[in-house]
């Protein structure tokens, strides 16, 4: 398999869809459409397929990611405020045998103490927390390496 077929899904949990309007001070002044834009656009630039997704539903984010099993090759993953509570979407990562990258915009490290504990990072192969939208970017970037050394 080349680089050219490996395919990415991005997942975005509740709330990002309010990026731009939704504490700006913590979360930056872009959209998640403007998030979405560049990361297409570093994945054309990648040759790489990109999928970008958003739920404000935890059941559904469990159904993406079941579904993508079989038909994607890495994951990012910014399970906004289900970093914190959700055992489903841990275990749901749990099934996947590629790269999961979890993103997280702000660093939840220096935040409320209900922050600091995620779920997800012991499902996860990294996490990046703290950089804003480059977040997501260097997560794909990361992915990108990732393929072209197992090639
Ligand atoms: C977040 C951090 C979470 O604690 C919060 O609930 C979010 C966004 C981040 O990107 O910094 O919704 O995941």
């Amino acid at each position: 398999m080349t680089v050219k077929s490996k395919k990415v899904l991005v997942i975005h949990g509740p709330n990002l869809n309010m990026l731009g309007k939704r504490e700006p001070d913590i979360y930056g002044n872009e959209s998640l459409a403007d998030i979405d834009m560049s990361l297409r656009q570093k994945a054309d630039a990648l040759n790489m397929e990109l999928e970008t997704y958003q739920s404000n539903n935890e059941g559904d984010i469990v159904q993406k990611i079941q579904g993508a099993m079989d038909s994607v090759d890495g994951l990012i993953i910014n399970p906004a405020a289900y970093t914190h509570t959700s055992v489903a979407i841990r275990d749901a990562i749990l099934l996947l045998d590629i790269p999961v990258i979890e993103v997280h915009l702000s660093n939840i490290y220096k935040r409320e103490p209900f922050r600091h504990h995620s779920m997800i990072a012991g499902a996860a192969s990294a996490q990046i927390s703290g950089l804003g939208a480059y977040g997501y970017t260097a997560a794909l970037d990361a992915l990108y390496s990732r393929f072209s050394q197992s090639l």
